[in-house]
């Protein structure tokens, strides 16, 4: 762990954006910068330390883009039996080069349990009455932060830049014929299969994998995990032995930030509050001890320039 004054020191050496044109077009995601080089089949997706909620940009977090990168590569490590990944190489802390893949254009999410407080969350749906949200058959009497009798799959479409992802259902999925029914049905067994991996994982580090993202997408005619698995981005995790059924479990995600904003009055719509460089760094640190409780490793840091060393590991590519 770093102490909260090494995180501060850390605020001005964030990494806002790239510019390397010469690895290829480029295209800004919310956290990545990514290159594409159709002539090699790849790209080049370079983890900033831009921090997203409410489907914007809000602001830079110290350390977050090296923890991103390097837990999604252990985390594809981990789960490499299961479901092929897109990691051809990672020359840099904050850099992975994928297998360019067909997107199945599908967010695939899978929920342990019901919680959540945005308009697609399952929590908020079952309690304005839904028993049948994502096409998914529930029982009645949940309670928030209940765990679910199985892990379940509730999909939603992946929006273009700028539009919130909508939910939709397998049957949805089928009839507009996005994939065949056996695609789908691999995509929903491996997507269960990855989640016990990643829950089973999570409790050796006192962690619950909540819920999480998976996208996914074709190469070689082969089901292929791409982009990110299982970081706080893409995922809630709480803390093991702070859940007792019925109340709010000490969280490890991006419940934290969103909280901050709602306290501020911000729920999504207008010009959000600037995040204080206190709160940055509080942010920083927990992205941290994410990475070291599920991986067992020390976080290192970098304290150079950060765009200087990544034009170096990169100079291969160049
Ligand atoms: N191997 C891959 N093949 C094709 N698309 C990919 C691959 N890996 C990641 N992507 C896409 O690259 C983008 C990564 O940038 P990100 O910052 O996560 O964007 P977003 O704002 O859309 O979440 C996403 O749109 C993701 O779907
Ligand atoms: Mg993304």
């Amino acid at each position: 762990m770093l102490t909260h004054e090494e995180l501060m020191a850390a605020l001005p050496h964030t990494l806002d954006k790239t510019d390397f044109p010469e690895l290829g077009e480029k295209y800004d995601g919310k956290v990545r910068d990514v290159y594409l080089d159709p002539d090699h089949d790849r790209r080049f997706l370079i983890t900033t330390d831009r921090v997203s909620a409410f489907d914007r940009v809000l602001g830079l977090i110290p350390h977050k883009g090296q923890v991103l990168n390097q837990l999604a590569q252990w985390w594809f490590e981990q789960t490499a039996d299961i479901m092929a990944n897109h990691v051809i190489d990672v020359p840099d802390p904050n850099v992975t080069v994928g297998r360019e893949a067909e997107p199945i254009p599908i967010e695939v999410v899978v929920r342990g349990f019901i919680t959540g407080v945005t308009t697609t969350s399952l929590w908020y749906l079952y309690e304005q009455g839904e028993r049948n949200p994502y096409g998914i058959a529930l029982p009645d009497g949940l309670k928030k932060y209940d765990r679910l009798p199985h892990p379940i799959i509730t999909p939603t479409t992946k929006a273009a830049q700028g539009q919130h992802d909508e939910r939709t259902t397998r049957d949805e999925i089928l009839a507009q014929g996005i994939v065949t029914p056996k695609l789908w049905q691999e995509i929903e067994e491996k997507a269960i299969a990855l989640f016990m991996r990643g829950q089973k994982l999570a409790a050796a580090a006192n962690l619950i994998l909540v819920d999480t993202k998976y996208e996914i997408g074709m190469v070689d005619g082969e089901l292929t995990l791409i982009d990110e698995i299982h970081t706080p981005d893409s995922s809630r995790f709480w803390v093991k032995d702070s859940y007792v059924p019925g109340k709010e479990p000490e969280n490890f995600d991006k419940e934290f930030m969103r909280k901050w904003y709602a306290q501020q009055g911000y729920r999504g719509e207008g010009t959000p509050p600037t995040m204080p460089d206190e709160f940055r760094a509080t942010i920083g640190g927990r992205y941290i001890e994410t990475y070291e409780k599920l991986t067992s490793k020390l976080f290192e840091p970098y304290h150079g320039d950060k765009l200087g060393r990544i034009r170096g590991n990169l100079s291969k590519y160049l």
